[in-house]
C-alpha cells in the first residue's frame, strides 16, 4: 500500500525582520549575512499551534478531504507550545481530526523524519495522514547575540498523504543520528539555543552528501534521476556546498531560505509547497528531501509525486 501527497499548504507570521532590523541594533551587517547565509529576511512572532493549524487548513482544502477522513497527525517540532501536553493534541482539536495525533522531534530532520513514520502507518493500514512541521526557534534564540539570533524564523507548512494503489509513499529513505554530537547544537529547558556554528556547517554538508547518495543508491536513482532536490534550508552555502558534491544543480532545487531564514522542522516543507505552489512539481516525478539538524540527527526521503486529486 502506498500514498500520494494530495494537499499542501503554508503559513508564516506577518512580522518581518530584514537583515537590515537587525543592523540597527547588533554588530552586524546586511552584507555579511548575506554573504555567509543567503538569508535576507525571516519571519517572527509565530505560535506553534496557531501556524500548524493554518498551515494544516489551507493542505486539507487543497486536498478537500475533511478533518474526520484524517486518521493520523503528526506534528514535527522542537518549540511546542507547552512541554505537556503534546501541541499536536492542540491542532487535532481544532482542526476536527479523527484518529490519532503526536509530536516527533528529530529538529531539522524532523519532518523527513514524519514523512517516513507516516509511510509506515499507511503500510499499517492508515488511509490519511497529516504531517506538519511547524517552528518558532525566533522565542528560542538570544536576540542580543548576533551569531545566532540572525539565523532562525518562525513558520509550519503542512501535507496530506492519502493511501492509493501506488506501490510507495517512500520510495527509499535514511534515517540517522549521532548522539555524540549532542554539544554542538543545544537549548537547554528555559534557555537559548547555543551552536557551534562552524562545526554544525561542516557536520552539515557531510552527513547530508552521505544520506542522499545512500537513498539514491537504495532507491537505484541516479542524481539526474531526482527532478528537484529540497533541502533543509539552514544556509545557502551549506546548500550550495551539498550540490556541488552530490551532482545536483541549483534550478532543480528548492530555495526559500532567503525569505524565511532556517524554520527547523518547517523548513523543508516549506521549500516543498514554495516548489509545488510554482507547479515546479509534475506527476512521476522523484523528489528527494534531506534533512539535518540538533542531535545531530539526519534524514533523506525519496518520494515520487503523485496524482494530486
Ligand atoms: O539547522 C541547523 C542549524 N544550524 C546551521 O545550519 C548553521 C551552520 N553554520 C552556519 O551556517 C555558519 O557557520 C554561520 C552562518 C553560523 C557562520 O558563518 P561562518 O562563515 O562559519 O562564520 P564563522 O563562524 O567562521 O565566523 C566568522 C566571523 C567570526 O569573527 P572572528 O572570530 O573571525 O573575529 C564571528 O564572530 O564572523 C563573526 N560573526 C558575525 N559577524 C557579523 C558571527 N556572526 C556574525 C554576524 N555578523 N551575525
Amino acid at each position: 500500500m502506498g500514498g500520494s501527497i494530495v494537499g499542501w499548504g503554508a503559513h508564516l507570521p506577518e512580522l518581518v525582520v530584514t537583515n537590515h532590523d537587525f543592523a540597527k541594533r547588533l554588530d552586524t551587517s546586511d552584507e555579511w549575512i548575506t554573504e555567509r547565509t543567503g538569508i535576507e529576511e525571516r519571519r517572527m512572532g509565530g505560535v506553534c499551534s496557531t501556524m500548524a493549524i493554518e498551515a494544516g487548513k489551507i493542505a486539507m482544502a487543497r486536498a478537500g478531504v475533511t478533518g474526520k477522513e484524517i486518521d493520523i497527525l503528526i506534528l514535527a517540532t522542537t518549540s511546542p507550545d507547552q512541554a505537556i501536553p503534546a501541541t499536536s493534541s492542540r491542532v487535532h482539536a481544532e482542526l476536527g481530526l479523527s484518529g490519532g495525533a503526536f509530536d516527533l522531534n528529530a529538529a531539522c530532520a524532523g519532518f523527513a523524519y514524519a514523512l517516513v513514520t507516516a509511510d509506515g502507518l499507511l503500510k499499517t493500514g492508515h488511509r490519511c495522514a497529516l504531517v506538519i512541521g511547524s517552528d518558532t526557534l525566533s522565542s528560542a534564540t538570544d536576540q542580543e547575540d548576533r551569531s545566532t539570533a540572525i539565523l532562525f524564523g518562525d513558520g509550519a507548512a503542512a501535507v496530506v498523504i492519502k493511501a492509493d494503489d501506488s506501490p510507495n509513499f517512500i520510495v527509499a529513505y535514511d534515517l540517522g543520528v549521532d548522539g555524540t554530537l549532542g554539544d554542538l547544537l543545544y537549548q537547554n529547558h528555559g534557555g537559548y539555543i547555543h551552536m557551534d556554528g562552524r562545526e554544525v556547517f561542516r557536520r552539515a554538508v557531510r552527513a547530508e552528501v552521505d544520506s542522499i547518495s545512500t537513498v539514491l543508491e537504495r532507491a537505484d536513482l541516479k542524481p539526474s534521476d531526482i527532478s528537484l532536490f529540497v533541502p533543509h534550508q539552514a544556509n545557502l552555502r551549506i546548500i550550495e556546498a551539498v550540490n556541488q558534491r552530490v551532482g545536483f544543480s541549483i534550478d532543480n532545487t528548492a530555495v526559500v531560505v532567503d525569505k524565511t531564514d532556517n524554520t527547523s522542522a518547517a523548513s523543508i516543507p516549506l521549500a516543498l509547497v514554495a516548489a509545488a505552489d510554482a507547479g515546479r512539481l509534475h506527476e512521476g516525478d522523484y523528489v528527494l528531501m534531506s534533512g539535518f539538524g540538533a542531535g545531530m540527527t539526519w534524514a533523506s526521503a525519496i518520494i515520487q509525486w503523485g496524482p494530486t486529486k
